[in-house]
């Protein structure tokens, strides 16, 4: 396959136009049935969508990746499938079928595959969205919506090679509340994260660590990612309880910890006083995969983890994890998804 003409070591995790995206709309009590291929581009959309007006939408992150086996591959895309049923359930938008979207996801990614980095280079991340398209002044779910899918070849999330993390835990925002929409990937809980990430970058952290609104002694996730923590033997991450992103990477990495690395993991109750002295500390998620944190500040005190470098269960489950997404290693779980390319 001819890939195309493209700097492949400066990607970052950027906007890349490629050739086609999906779009299909549906009613609101509708099936999601057709929707096809168009060219890659701007899209238009009412002043008074309920997307723009109301937040209602929702979204995914995969990616796409070039394999040792010279196959095209996706990680787990039925777990992003059902999330974003969830996650449209949640907003009360028609959810998608599982099958109807895969199918669209391969169709996309067949279709850009010569966007996808070649083996190592890193992947095509792919982004579903679903979104309220009618206009609609009062609040109110939309009467039409519409699923677009669209795609862009990546390298890594945070800028340069991949080095520990430095965080700022914060005590003057919150993430999500409980019983609110934490647990879904709306598009919301993005935006009420900017003016926090833009805060902790200006005082020259990579990132915030949220604090569970309803008990500040736990922490919560990255915004970006999930988080674990291990102290010996014990790996922790705080528990699916309500505002918390069941993430997929987040799911692979409890599963691989235990089973390669024999550790006792542990879904539970994070503290934050616990993350300053743990063995290591590190982010799981579709743009970050495992990312190490070397500092963590709170109240103006920094505690560094591992004297601030990437630690051993980190290391060994990043590998072992892109290891088997990019079929350099077997993958007994049947995670791996081969998409036929045309
Ligand atoms: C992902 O990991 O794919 C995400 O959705 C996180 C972020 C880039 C919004």
């Amino acid at each position: 396959m001819t890939k195309q003409n493209i700097d492949w070591d400066a990607l970052g995790f950027g906007v890349y136009p490629t050739r086609s995206m999906w779009q299909s709309t549906c009613p609101i009590n509708g099936d999601w049935a057709d929707g096809s291929l168009i060219p890659y581009g701007n899209i238009e959309i009412s002043p008074a969508a309920g997307v723009l007006n109301y937040g209602q939408g929702v979204f995914e992150g995969m990616k796409a990746y070039h394999s040792a086996k010279d196959r095209i591959v996706l990680f787990r895309p039925n777990m992003n499938g059902k999330r974003i049923a969830n996650s449209s359930h949640r907003l009360c938008m028609p959810e998608l079928k599982t099958d109807y979207f895969l199918n669209a996801v391969e169709q996309v990614v067949s279709d850009n595959s010569d966007f996808i980095p070649p083996y190592g280079k890193g992947g095509l991340y792919i982004r579903p969205i679903v979104w309220g398209t009618s206009p609609t002044l009062g609040v109110a779910p939309a009467s039409k919506y519409t699923f677009m899918i669209y795609t862009a070849p990546v390298g890594s999330y945070f800028k340069g090679n991949i080095k520990p993390l430095n965080l700022i835990a914060s005590d003057s925002y919150h993430r999500a509340a409980p019983k609110g929409i934490g647990n879904v990937k709306a598009i919301g809980n993005y935006s009420a994260s900017l003016r926090p990430v833009i805060e902790a970058k200006t005082q020259g952290f990579d990132e915030v660590l949220y604090l569970k609104a309803d008990d500040e002694r736990l922490v919560e996730e990255v915004g970006s990612a999930n988080i674990f923590m291990r102290k010996g033997n014990q790996l922790v991450t705080p528990k699916l309880s309500g505002s918390i992103l069941p993430g997929v990477t987040r799911d692979s990495i409890i599963q691989l910890a235990q089973d390669r690395l024999g550790l006792q993991v542990e879904e539970g109750e994070l503290l934050l006083s616990d993350v300053f002295s743990a063995d290591e500390i590190f982010c799981t998620g579709t743009a970050v995969v495992v990312t190490p944190v070397g500092q963590v500040t709170f109240r103006g005190k920094t505690h560094t983890i591992n004297d601030g470098n990437m630690g051993e269960a980190a290391t060994e489950l990043r590998k072992t994890l892109l290891g088997i997404q990019r079929e350099d290693i077997d993958d007994p779980y049947g995670w791996v998804h081969e998409v036929k390319t045309t």
